[in-house]
């Protein structure tokens, strides 16, 4: 755990009002590894985002950058926020100034870029999540789902090293869900760390190469998708398991075994070229 790029070691969170919403939670991000976690509501998620930014403090047990403890002095938030980009669950929360492009340009102006790469970087963000049009629109005139795009091109235009993701795709459309997952591939291959909560175990499944399963306040299973999502104690505290590795299962039952060259689809497409490629192999005298 100690090659991760960001990790908490015992963490233990209770909120004022006393509710524990971490109880030793300890886990690693690793870089450059897609990072889905999942678990029930309430099973801590959003809390243990919080903590990756430092908008929370534990109660007990430490963060680390690296091999470093958190600093949680004014310059050392603004350093640890321009690393780690958070996109929350509910936009309203996130958003607050007048137009698209303040909303947007906020961030990178408070890093002290001059105008010109703000703008760029704000162009850029804004053209990544298809809002370029909408650019001077008020944000509090905008759909949902346009508002949870302007909150991502946000946090895009930071440029941060990690990128925080609580449940990107509720609220938006299919289209809108795609391209979304479209700009988050493009966003892992220049290098950058994506860690997204997410409700849904499909989408954890074809997507994700690192998964963190939380249960009352701690992890109770982290590995690759195939490794956790198809246990029985990971099935039962998510309340089902991945579609394709079910289809896979009933397959396998009535003698259909995909897992020719060892590896298993993990989405539906991959499914169905694995279910044609079979039954040509079948047809082969
Ligand atoms: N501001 C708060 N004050 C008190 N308790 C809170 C607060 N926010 C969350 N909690 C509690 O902390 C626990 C963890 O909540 P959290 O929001 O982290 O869960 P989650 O996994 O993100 O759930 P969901 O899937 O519903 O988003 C829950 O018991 C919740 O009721
Ligand atoms: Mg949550």
């Amino acid at each position: 755990m100690n090659d991760a790029i960001i990790r908490l070691e015992e963490v233990s969170y209770r909120y004022p009002d006393g509710t524990s919403a971490l109880n030793n939670c300890t886990l690693g991000i690793h870089r450059n590894r897609r990072t889905a976690v999942l678990g029930a509501n309430g099973a801590g998620k959003t809390t243990m985002f919080l903590h990756l930014n430092g908008i929370v403090q534990p109660t007990s047990g430490r963060l680390f950058w690296g091999n470093t403890p958190l600093d949680y002095s004014r310059a050392g938030l603004r350093k640890l926020r321009s690393k780690v980009g958070m996109v929350f669950q509910n936009p309203d929360s996130q958003l607050f100034s007048a137009s698209v492009r303040e909303d947007i340009s906020f961030g990178p102006m408070n890093l002290g870029l001059d105008i010109s790469t703000v703008r760029q970087r704000v162009d850029k963000a804004l053209q990544a999540v298809a809002m370029a049009e909408l650019a001077d629109k008020p944000v509090h005139n905008l759909s949902y789902g346009q508002k949870k795009r302007v909150c991502i091109a946000g946090v895009l235009a930071m440029e941060p090293e990690i990128i925080v993701l609580d449940e990107p795709m509720a609220g938006l459309d299919a289209a809108m869900q795609l391209e979304l997952t479209a700009v988050l591939e493009k966003l892992h291959g220049g290098g950058i760390t994506i860690v997204i909560a997410t409700h849904d175990l499909d989408f954890a499944y074809g997507w994700a190469d690192q998964t963190l399963v939380m249960e009352s306040g701690r992890v109770l299973a982290h590995g690759t998708p195939d490794d956790i999502l198809l246990r029985p104690e990971v099935g039962e505290t998510l309340g089902a398991t991945p579609q394709v590795a079910e289809i896979i299962h009933s397959l396998s039952l009535i003698g259909i075994d995909l897992r020719g060259n060892g590896y298993l689809p993990r989405t539906k497409d991959e499914l169905v070229k694995a279910i044609t490629a079979f039954a040509g192999r079948e047809d082969t005298p």
